[in-house]
């Protein structure tokens, strides 16, 4: 198993280049399954999901190839021939249920396991089933699996609205509607840039969506879609990430460069409350400038859909207001319990409680380095943050969660000055004690 070890203390300086979209790179691949040959995606990371998912893309005879230094992935659906995917692999990987859409949306049938719960809560796939009845599939459950059928190979269509907006209910279901006998609606449809970018990306491949962007879709559904040549975004939640990093560990007045990124896709409520902090926040056309501010000043901040803050950054906001000069409080509407970070960053000395979906912390608190334990990919993430501004080494363990969704981490950041890097560790050992006792 792999740690990271970070010596605390030192200045981020200098430029971190963005990776490829994590989370809409995985929708793009199963957008690659409906096309009548290969498609190619360009800017896709080289990261455990987009692996495992090539994995469970390639269970059914569809060929992915990937080359993960040219950051160039290829899915051929053309030898598509069993429509399912397993357990195994689904449970690693939530976004694995895409193949329930895809495998409907191209062949009109599927058996696809349930996905696992995450690290926090149960996170269930309720709106994706029931959408997709809602367009005319057959959905039954069958030991763990979801079995759905179309009715002549094709869905019929209809209209649905999903409550709460869904990101991944949305996809599943666009997915699955594209190639329908007639049209679909999906309302209150989730806006994120990784929907409007993998509607595209079905767009230019032939596919008749309307509304793409806002809560509204009209799909009018197609017989069959070409393969193309795509370009993935830019990861907006590395560039929220590291955005922070900056501000925590910069040195203040000077400008720290995030390179190949999209500030279009940070969404106002994020960009506002970090102008918010007193940092300096410049946008380019693909790279962000940030400047750490003498004094982070405390910014309150509650989670909610795009163009909202963003889940996926609340556990790296709390690390920002643990340095800030004054108390704050962070609501996740989104997930209300997804605090798991919480007492590992209260083992290195954070003053922050957690009440139901709320936590507050008290800033200006000095942060000690300690052994902590990742276990989610953001909050893994917001202890490497921790481990930037924490007095002496921070070792964080258990990242192979960090390794699901940021490519290169300790890479990007020893190159901007920071002294980080992977061990290999034994979690079973025993420990080695100071003062052995007598055997
Ligand atoms: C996507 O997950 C992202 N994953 C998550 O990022 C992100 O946290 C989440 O959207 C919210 O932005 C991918 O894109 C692969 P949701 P998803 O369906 O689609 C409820 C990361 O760190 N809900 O938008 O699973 C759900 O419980 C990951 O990169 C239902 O009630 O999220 C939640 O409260 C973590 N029934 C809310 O909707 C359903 O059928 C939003 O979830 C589906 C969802």
């Amino acid at each position: 198993m792999d740690k990271l070890v970070i010596e605390g203390g030192h200045t981020l300086r200098g430029t971190l280049p963005i990776s490829g979209s994590k989370n809409t790179a995985l929708a793009l691949m199963a957008a690659g399954l409906l096309g009548d040959g290969p498609t190619t995606l360009e800017n896709i990371p080289n990261l455990r999901d987009i692996n495992t998912f090539a994995r469970v893309i390639g269970v059914t005879g569809a060929e992915v190839a990937f080359d993960p230094v040219e950051h160039v992935l290829t899915v051929d659906p053309t030898t598509l021939e069993y429509p399912e995917a397993p357990y195994e692999l689904v449970k690693r990987m939530r976004a694995s249920f895409y193949m329930l859409g895809a495998l409907l949306g191209r062949v009109g049938e599927a058996r696809v396991s349930l996905p696992g719960g995450c690290a926090w809560g149960p996170r269930p796939v309720d709106l994706h089933l029931r959408g997709m009845e809602a367009f005319g599939a057959s959905v039954a459950l069958d030991q763990g699996y979801v079995v759905a059928r179309a009715p002549g190979g094709r869905l019929p269509g209809g209209v649905f609205r999903l409550e709460p907006s869904s990101v991944g209910a949305t996809i599943n279901l666009v997915l699955a509607t594209v190639t329908a006998r007639g049209g679909s609606r999906i309302e209150n449809a989730a806006i994120e840039p990784d929907v409007v970018v993998f509607c595209d990306a079905l767009r230019a491949m032939g596919a008749r969506i309307d509304g793409v962007g806002t809560r509204t879709l009209e799909i009018e559904g197609v017989s069959s879609l070409r393969p193309v040549t795509f370009r993935n975004a830019s990861d907006r939640i590395e560039l929220g990430t590291f955005m922070i990093a900056a501000a925590l560990a910069g040195a203040p007045g000077e400008t720290v460069r995030l390179s190949h990124a999209d500030p279009g896709h940070l969404g106002e409520a994020f960009t506002e409350a970090f102008l918010r902090t007193g940092a300096g926040f410049q946008p380019g056309p693909d790279f962000v400038e940030v400047v750490a501010p003498e004094e982070i000043r405390p910014v309150s901040i509650e989670t909610a859909v795009y163009p909202g803050f963003p889940t996926d950054l609340q556990a790296q906001w709390t690390v920002l207001m643990t340095q800030a000069s004054g108390n704050s409080k962070i609501i996740d509407n989104v997930y209300f319990d997804r605090f798991k970070h919480i007492p590992e960053l209260r083992r290195m000395g954070v003053n922050a409680i957690v009440i139901g979906n709320e936590v507050v912390i008290e800033g200006k608190i000095p942060i000690q380095g300690a052994q902590v334990m990742s276990t989610d990919l953001r909050a893994s993430v917001s202890l490497v943050l921790a481990g930037l501004v924490a007095e002496g080494e921070t070792h964080v363990l258990r990242i192979y969660h960090l390794d699901r969704g940021y490519e290169n981490l300790e890479n990007k950041l020893a190159a901007a000055g920071i002294p980080i890097r992977r061990e290999r560790y034994d979690e079973f050992a025993d420990p080695v004690l100071e003062h052995p006792h007598d055997a």
